[in-house]
């Protein structure tokens, strides 16, 4: 793992767009998987920005979103994808046919966990992951207890991430209280990870993911000895971090 620390939320979402549009001109046919929620909100920008100046396109590379919620209607306005698809996938020039979502009604979701698993499968696993950090340290919505080995499947949200996730909608939603997360055995084995950590109010956190013990309590321990993991941080989230560990991060 690489730490990276950036000034500020614009600086990281510079650098994060520049790496994403590095990796997609290098590897255009694979398989990304992009987060929702408010961290990639800058990173979707500047890729939107470089898309529209003809440096990176999508055409050849497919994408799936990382959770969802369970249990809500299949066209609301509370859906992970309709946040990814508004802030990012319909802005740049995805194929329909390589965008892949869960689907949040499903009746069957058994049957629902092997259709995302089996498109995985038929993409030679994920290419290139990107996360955002719960304050938890829950990656997707793998929450505290997931080990590397839990599988894509049905969780239910902490009271933390739910209050956490609460700050997306207005007051009056009923927003569910479980989702489909991609599996930490999927995400570990991605082939280029970034990790986005911004904001004071990730610091304890981040800390925690770099210097606690790697265990299933905090599941972005986990990404700790992947060679191939960047975490990007600005300033504030890093403010909690001691600087002999950051030095020798490098
Ligand atoms: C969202 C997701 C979550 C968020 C995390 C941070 O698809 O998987 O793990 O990345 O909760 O959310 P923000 O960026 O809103 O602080």
């Amino acid at each position: 793992m690489k730490l990276i620390i950036l000034k500020d939320e614009q600086a990281l979402s510079n650098y994060a767009a520049k790496m994403v549009m590095d990796h997609i001109n290098d590897n255009p046919n694979g398989l990304l998987v992009f987060p929702t929620g408010n961290t990639p909100l800058g990173m979707f920008e500047s890729l939107v920005s470089k898309y529209q100046k003809g440096l990176v396109s999508f055409r050849n590379s497919s994408l799936l979103e990382l959770d969802e919620y369970y249990g809500i209607a299949i066209n609301s306005y509370l859906n992970l994808f309709a946040w990814l698809d508004r802030t990012f996938i319909q802005k740049v020039d995805f194929f329909p046919k390589n965008v892949f979502r869960f689907n949040s009604d499903s009746l069957n979701s058994e049957a629902e966990i092997q259709r995302i698993s089996a498109i995985i499968q038929s993409k030679n696993g994920i290419d290139l992951l990107v996360l955002g950090l719960g304050t938890n340290g829950h990656i997707g919505f793998n929450e505290p207890n997931s080990d590397p080995t839990s599988p894509t499947r049905i969780v239910k949200l902490t009271p933390e991430s739910l209050q956490s996730n609460s700050r997306y909608w207005d007051e009056d939603s009923i927003v569910p209280d479980s989702g489909f997360t991609l599996g930490m055995d999927s995400l570990l084995k991605a082939r280029k990870i970034i990790l986005l950590v911004q904001g004071n109010s990730k610091a304890e956190i981040l800390n925690a993911t770099l210097n606690s013990d790697i265990s299933a309590s905090v599941p972005s321990t986990y990404l700790r000895p992947l060679k191939n993991c960047y975490i990007l941080a600005d300033q504030e989230a890093a403010s909690k971090l001691d600087t002999n560990l950051i030095n020798n991060l490098g």
